[in-house]
């Protein structure tokens, strides 16, 4: 267990079982893009990790870019999302795949989406580590996902609570307080 700020976090995820499915979301990726010179785009800073270790798994010529988008404050989705900063002007035409780290509402993905389909790419596909199916609230297409979770909030492996936590190689969930009478 560990604690940052005022709450309690219990592993949730091993680094070693979070590797293990990274290589085979990269496995199908490589093979889905065969003949393919695909352009990974990275969300930072959330995916900084998960995209480290899938793209040292892909055996494909590829090219690497990083994006910022800030959407989040602490332990609530604000609901606002900033556009996207640093997004390549040369996307036309490219086989694009996003790498996220969480979808939740999935607001940020629809509007990363909407940006990118703007520019004209040949594809575009979502590969995220992690889905929380229940706190959906955009039908986004993800064609790649490492693990559906519980709506719960969760740290570690790239991810933080408000700004702490990302360092850490295993994925942790809040620990849900007992309360007594
Ligand atoms: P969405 O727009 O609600 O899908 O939120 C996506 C973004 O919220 C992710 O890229 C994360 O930065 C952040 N986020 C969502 N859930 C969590 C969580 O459980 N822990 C840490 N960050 C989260």
């Amino acid at each position: 267990m560990i604690q940052l700020k005022d709450k309690t976090f219990e592993v949730f995820l091993s680094q070693q079982e979070i590797l293990n499915r990274i290589e085979t979301v990269a496995n199908q990726i490589n093979e889905d893009y065969k003949q393919k010179f695909p352009l990974f785009i990275a969300i930072l800073n959330g995916a900084f990790m998960f995209a480290s270790d899938l793209v040292k798994n892909i055996t494909l010529p590829c090219n690497i870019t990083f994006v910022k988008v800030a959407s989040y404050q602490a332990m609530q989705s604000s609901g606002t999302v900033k556009s996207l900063i640093g997004l390549p002007e040369n996307i036309a035409n490219r086989d694009v795949i996003i790498l996220e780290d969480i979808v939740d509402t999935g607001i940020t993905m629809d509007q990363i989406l909407n940006d990118l389909l703007q520019k004209k790419p040949a594809s575009v596909e979502v590969a995220t580590l992690l889905l929380k199916p229940e706190a959906l609230q955009k039908k986004v297409e993800l064609k790649y996902v490492g693990f559906e979770i519980p709506d719960k909030f969760v740290v570690g492996y790239g991810l933080d609570y408000d700004g702490l936590g990302r360092n850490l190689p295993d994925l942790y969930v809040l620990k849900e307080e007992v309360y007594s009478l």
